[in-house]
């Protein structure tokens, strides 16, 4: 008998695309790869060599459950070299990747009950794992009439007194879209009427950002008892397949996230742990050649669909996604996917993958060459003259 629970839980559709277009790309067709949401360049050498080092070193055995002391002093280090603000460390967990700081949100404020409010278009794991805790997910929509950033009023219209959490992504996935600090502003200021809330804020992009400065919530002090940082290493440092990332967690919440880190993983492993802090502590021009590059993309990929007919595409703020808008083509959204991919050997996603509100958009990642985005879209005008 299985847990019911586990009915419950979605997928990433990102990584079912990627393994059909490795099939292809196996079976011997040409397949250009926009799909996954991961840096398309190598981990820079001196992040390699640290960890490398650290396995000759002897570093293979357990660390601590909460991460090795050092990298988490640096991670605190870096919030306050750009945000001018220096967490305890005592708040600080090294897990691996991402992903668990927002499983752990759910599953320590989710259950029956409660409900968590999540954007839509969103990273589709926060879906799963709200539905996995048995908690009410409810939607707050990001439209492309306001360059996909939230709207306060509208975010905090949908509070209830049974809502435990809100998630907030900027820069966001899928669409690349920025919330201004303005917005954001207003969000923390009338938030203090809902002191029942905590705030998940996803901020896995936020050294990917390109005409505006950086905006984190540890800047806001009136919410830090109440204020979970997801950040981490795969998108800033090309480091997706490491698995390493870390949460900053209020006082009231972190010996849970231990507790539930000790009983699902113990600790990243130990040279991944070593790298990362390589990569806080080293140059960062690394991060900067990375940001140039998708900044160039980005904008090359919008130009070139908004010469695609039934096609229009905003330029992303941020990340490394476009979510373009293809609703006067003759596809749905998923079959503009299935098409790309099957018959012209381009990847990208369905924009119903991150929720209804995409309904009517792809998202196409820019990690990617130049010439490989080019030879995309190329492909793409082909399709949709071919459908006509
Ligand atoms: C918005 C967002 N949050 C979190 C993650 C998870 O990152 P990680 O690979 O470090 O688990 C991703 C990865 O695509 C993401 O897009």
């Amino acid at each position: 008998m299985i847990n019911a629970s586990a009915h419950n839980l979605g997928t990433e559709s990102a990584f079912g695309v990627l393994a059909r277009a490795a099939a292809l790309g196996a079976a011997g067709k040409d397949i250009i790869n926009l799909g996954i949401g991961q840096p398309d360049f190598r981990t820079p050498d001196h992040i390699v060599e640290a960890g490398m080092k650290a396995l000759r070193d002897g570093a293979h055995g357990y660390t601590p459950s909460m991460g090795l002391m050092s990298l988490r002093e640096s991670v605190a280090e870096d919030a306050f070299q750009r945000y001018g603000v220096r967490p305890d460390v005592k708040r600080i967990q090294i897990v691996p990747g991402g992903k668990p700081v927002m499983f752990t949100a759910m599953m320590l404020l989710g259950g029956p009950g409660h409900e968590i409010l999540t954007p839509d278009p969103g990273f589709p794991i926060y879906q799963s794992a709200i539905n996995y805790s048995g908690a009410k997910s409810v939607s707050y929509g990001l439209v492309e009439e306001k360059g996909f950033a939230f709207d306060a009023e509208d975010v905090l219209s949908k509070i209830t007194d049974k809502t435990s959490l809100v998630i907030v992504n900027s820069p966001a996935n899928p669409t690349g879209g920025i919330t201004p600090r303005a917005e954001m502003d207003q969000f923390i200021k009338r938030i203090a009427d809902f002191p029942h809330v905590t705030i998940l804020s996803d901020e896995i992009y936020d050294r990917l950002v390109f005409d505006t400065e950086p905006l984190s919530l540890l800047t806001y002090p009136e919410i830090q008892d109440r204020l979970i940082i997801l950040n981490g290493w795969s998108k800033t440092y090309a480091m997706t397949g490491w698995r390493i990332g870390y949460g900053i967690w209020p006082e009231k919440l972190i010996d849970f996230a231990d507790r539930l880190a000790v009983n699902f993983h113990s600790c990243v492993n130990a040279p991944t742990q070593h790298a990362a802090e390589a990569a806080l502590k080293g140059d960062q021009y690394c991060v900067e050649e990375m940001l140039t590059a998708f900044r160039r993309r980005g904008r090359l990929i919008t130009g070139l669909l908004n010469g695609l007919d039934g096609v229009r595409c905003q330029a992303p703020g941020g990340a490394f996604y476009v979510f373009a808008n293809i609703s006067n083509t003759p596809f749905s959204s998923q079959q503009f996917q299935d098409i790309a991919l099957e018959e012209y050997g381009v990847a990208c996603i369905s924009g119903t993958s991150f929720g209804g509100f995409g309904e009517g958009y792809v998202r196409l990642s820019c990690a990617n060459s130049d010439e490989a985005i080019t030879e995309a879209i190329n492909r793409l005008a082909k399709m949709i003259a071919q459908s006509s």
